[in-house]
């Protein structure tokens, strides 16, 4: 022992890199649900019903050892997750491992995309939308994760943690939000959708801050012990929800694609999920943020919305934020792009700063309702004030520019209407205290006394903190504003008592619970201060919250586990989405058969199509597999050109009478393409009278694919400066529309 003593102060150096030293897994696995016929979750739009995939949803696991603690992070493509998942993969976990993976060190991050099937969430308000719980949702999640941290479990080698951060930012950063207007060029990736709240916040504590959203991207890098790359999560606020409420293809949206871009750049341009490299773009203080840059206008008009109400001409239907692309496919592709380019920049910057300390993980349960706080406002000013039973505001109905809602509600409403309320009191009435505590917030749903036949909204949630080193991670139960991310990050730091911390949100962690704005954003009641559904002092508890979490990391303390949340049975949720009854196709033809046959002969840039006679989607999640192939001729092998999980293609799918149904293949040629002789294959399951599930599968013609740019000028064509001209044309088009 005196050997290695003295040899570690002979070689300090060493030695303190020979402390860096972690173990590091990283894992991924198919996460998708049922990929048609559920509705999706996130806009609450029961028209919003899956009817096919366009990228598949992915969770991804990243485990850190220090050899005393051990922290697991996952970043999975959903809406957000609920208590019943984290619950049901770590029990899942403990078959293999024990109670190595606990409430205490894991963390579940949703990324927030709106394109997912839904029913997983358990507690009735968010499985209503969905008609109901939806038990193959909730298990494809739970499978997908499980298995995404059983690989980075058996994945995991001895390597290094660096740090690393940089803006992304707009060419135009004077672009204040009056004047979203002015486009400009739009070269950024968000923007804040509801800046007249974030006005509300003190003129000085702006003042600390550039922009009205935060425009930095955090990033912890892994390496091996040969410094070789083996994964990285990038932190950047913003709603997935480029794809808007219009789409049904399943898709992991702007994040999920940059994850996937990231990946096959990084692992030799494996197919989505099938390298060893693993990416994560994980959600943080996105709560009033739209990656729809291109801003608010009034669809009906072409004029700019009202700021403050986000409505046109008194409608909230017509107030709709887009862009930059010139439809919702290119939107996502470019602010994809972006957040891809800014993180492979990180990751090859030399700047980053290696991170290096004890790990250690902190999970307490708090009622919220029963919580008191005293904490300080934007402007310095301490007060003190408890938690509500849970309500959603009257502006939650309104939707967001996002998004807005049907039924004619608007934003920053204050006052009640005589006919909602009488509806609200059908459901359950709001008590006294209730109405005077959510105040200014007029109670549309009083949740919080809405418990039959079981919660309807989590009481007691979840609040988590992990360290590495100096760096920070909270993860948190909701969608924090950007003011109120930077609030919790100022708190957790000055607890941290370390100059150069960096604290970390990791949004919609573990359970769900809406938004969370300071209590100045609250009272205006936008969108996300009607969804702050523990009242105005929501932040100012989870400030006070992750304050003592903190401290209690920092110095080594035990907190008691807290009061238990709500334990569902499982077996008895509401529901009244059914399984499939049966499948069969017309009389005169057979699963697999082709209806409709790709074209002979396409070219580069072209999109071919296939037509199938299929199965139901729902009859099994493909988990590992996929719905299709496009395949190349090589000496007589049928080589994979793509999947169902890559970008060029979709697979749409649709009934066309009462038990038959065909399954639409669209391929994207891409520029690069060989030329050569293609096939489309399609692959799926039916159901039977008698229940029985089984799997067929149908090859279309083949067909030749000529790539006239690569064969002619050798060298492909040249890198034509895409974006400025989708710039131009966006800009162009929005330019006709407007009148200043
Ligand atoms: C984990 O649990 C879910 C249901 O809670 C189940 O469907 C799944 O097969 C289990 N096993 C694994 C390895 O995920
Ligand atoms: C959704 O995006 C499409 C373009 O991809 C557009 O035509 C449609 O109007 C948008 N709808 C909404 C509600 O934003
Ligand atoms: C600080 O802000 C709060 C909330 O906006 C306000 O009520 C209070 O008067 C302010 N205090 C000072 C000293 O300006």
């Amino acid at each position: 022992m005196w050997r290695l003593g003295a040899a570690c102060l002979l070689l300090l150096v060493l030695c303190s890199q020979t402390k860096a030293d972690y173990q590091i897994g990283v894992g991924i696995s198919d996460a998708t649900g049922p990929a048609s016929g559920v509705i999706f979750m996130g806009y609450a739009k029961l028209t919003q019903r899956g009817y096919g995939l366009h990228l598949r949803q992915w969770s991804r696991a990243f485990i850190i050892d220090d050899g005393t603690n051990r922290i697991v992070f996952v970043s999975v493509d959903t809406g957000m997750v609920g208590y019943g998942i984290k619950e049901a993969v770590i029990e899942n976990l403990s078959a293999s491992y024990g109670d190595i993976y606990n409430v205490q060190n894991v963390i579940i991050s949703g990324t927030h995309t709106h394109s997912t099937p839904g029913g997983f969430m358990e507690h009735l308000l968010f499985d209503i939308t969905i008609l109901g719980h939806v038990k193959q949702t909730f298990e494809g999640l739970v499978e997908g994760i499980t298995q995404s941290i059983i690989n980075a479990h058996e994945s995991m080698v001895t390597g290094k943690i660096y740090i690393n951060r940089g803006e992304l930012l707009d060419a135009n950063i004077n672009r204040s939000p009056a004047s979203y207007l002015n486009r400009g060029e739009l070269l950024d990736a968000n923007i804040n959708r509801s800046p007249a709240s974030y006005l509300l916040n003190p003129e000085a504590e702006r003042e600390q801050y550039e922009h009205d959203v935060d425009k930095e991207m955090v990033q912890l890098k892994f390496v091996n012990s040969d410094d070789e790359i083996i994964g990285a999560i990038n932190w950047f606020p913003v709603h997935p929800v480029s794809m808007n409420n219009t789409n049904g293809y399943i898709t992991s949206d702007n994040v999920g694609y940059a994850s996937i871009l990231l990946e096959k750049e990084l692992n030799d341009g494996a197919f989505p999920g099938q390298g060893s490299v693993v990416t994560a773009f994980a959600s943080t203080n996105l709560g009033d943020v739209s990656p729809n840059i291109a801003g608010p206008i009034c669809t009906n008009t072409g004029l700019a919305c009202d700021v403050t109400t986000s409505t046109c001409e008194g409608e909230a239907q017509f107030c709709i934020a887009s862009g930059p692309g010139e439809d919702m496919f290119e939107s996502t592709k470019i602010i994809a792009e972006r957040m891809y380019s800014k993180a492979l920049e990180l990751l090859n910057d030399n700047a980053a700063v290696e991170v290096t300390g004890a790990v250690s993980a902190i999970n307490q349960f708090v009622d919220m309702p029963e919580q008191s706080a005293t904490y300080t406002l934007g402007n310095g000013t301490t007060i003190t004030g408890a938690g509500c039973n849970a309500a959603m505001g009257y502006s939650f109905a309104a939707g967001t520019t996002d998004g807005p809602g049907e039924f004619g509600f608007t934003q920053g409403t204050t006052s009640n209407d005589f006919f909602w309320d009488i509806v609200r009191d059908l459901l359950a009435p709001p008590t006294e205290e209730d109405i005077e505590c959510q105040l200014p917030k007029p109670i549309l749903l009083a949740t919080g006394q809405m418990v039959e036949p079981y919660d309807w909204h989590p009481r007691v949630v979840s609040t988590q903190l992990a360290l590495i080193g100096n760096v920070a991670i909270a993860a948190v139960p909701g969608e924090f504003s950007t003011m109120a991310g930077r609030r919790l990050k100022n708190v957790i730091k000055s607890a941290m008592g370390s100059s150069d911390a960096t604290v970390i949100i990791a949004g919609l962690s573990n359970h769900y619970t809406h938004y969370i704005t300071t209590y100045e954003e609250y009272q205006l009641q936008r969108y996300e201060g009607a969804s702050t559904i523990y009242g105005p002092h929501t932040l100012g508890i989870y400030l006070q919250q992750y304050g003592k979490l903190t401290q209690a990391l920092v110095s080594g303390t035990t907190l008691d586990p807290g009061p238990a949340p709500y334990v569902f049975d499982r077996d008895k949720l509401f529901s009244l989405v059914f399984p499939v009854i049966l499948d069969h196709p017309d009389l005169d033809k057979k699963y697999g058969s082709v209806l409709s046959q790709p074209p002979s002969s396409v070219s580069a840039g072209s999109v071919v199509t296939a037509t199938f006679v299929a199965g139901h989607p729902r009859n099994s999640l493909m988990h590992g597999s996929t719905f299709l192939r496009v395949e190349r001729k090589v000496d007589d092998e049928w080589v994979l050109v793509a999947n169902d999980a890559v970008w060029e293609t979709k697979y749409t799918w649709g009934r066309t009478f009462i038990a038959a149904s065909e399954g639409t293949i669209e391929w994207t040629v891409p520029d690069d393409v060989v030329s050569g002789t293609y096939r489309i294959r399609h692959f799926g399951a039916a159901k039977s009278l008698l229940g029985r599930v089984a799997s067929y599968q149908g090859i279309s013609r083949e067909f030749e694919v000529r790539n006239n740019r690569i064969d002619e000028d050798g060298a492909g064509r040249e890198n034509v400066p895409m974006f400025a001209v989708i710039v131009f044309s966006v800009f162009l088009t929005l330019s006709q529309r407007l009148q200043y």
